[in-house]
């Protein structure tokens, strides 16, 4: 079976996507079906490109026993368009910007916004903590962990 292939994306990809791509890998290895998926980060810039994670957001991420191992890039198209199955925007710029870089109508399917598989939180988007304080980062967590449960709910219902 096709491996389901799931690309984060959000502006610098240091804080927000590395973090979405960190948390749903350890939800597929706490279930032992990290072997169905592939996932990866970008982000919509390449100003971070070849950069780890935000220190910041390491650290937070870390005291909950998520380790941000990834470092960044940017999205390319149409190559990220065509091999990933989701592509999956932390905002609503973020969304406006995958529609302008989508190839074509059909791939720009693709497209979704991680908020909208929150089952628990009631927010719009996955705000930049890049600029805040320790409680946006700690939102950006609580966000992604709600996100990646309703996402991984919404592939096995519909795969
Ligand atoms: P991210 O956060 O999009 O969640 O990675 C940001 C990181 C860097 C910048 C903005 C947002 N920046 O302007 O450098």
């Amino acid at each position: 079976m096709d491996r389901t292939k799931i690309l984060f994306v959000c502006l610098g990809n240091i804080c927000r996507s590395p973090s979405a791509e960190a948390v749903m890998n350890s939800l597929i290895k706490a279930k032992g079906i990290e072997e169905l998926f592939e996932i990866d980060s970008a982000g919509i810039t390449g100003y971070h490109a070849g950069e780890p994670a935000d220190q910041r957001m390491q650290r937070h991420a870390l005291n909950r026993d998520i380790h941000l191992t990834s470092i960044s890039r940017q999205v390319k198209s149409p190559a990220d368009f065509e091999h990933f199955d989701y592509i999956i925007g932390m905002d609503n710029q973020n969304i406006d910007d995958l529609y302008q870089l989508a190839p074509n109508e059909q791939l720009a399917k693709k497209i979704s916004k991680m908020t909208d598989y929150c089952t628990r939180h009631q927010h719009d988007s996955v705000p930049d903590p890049y600029y805040g304080g320790a409680a946006g980062f700690e939102l950006v967590l609580d966000l992604l962990e709600d996100a990646c449960e309703g996402l991984l709910e919404h592939i096995q219902s519909h795969e």
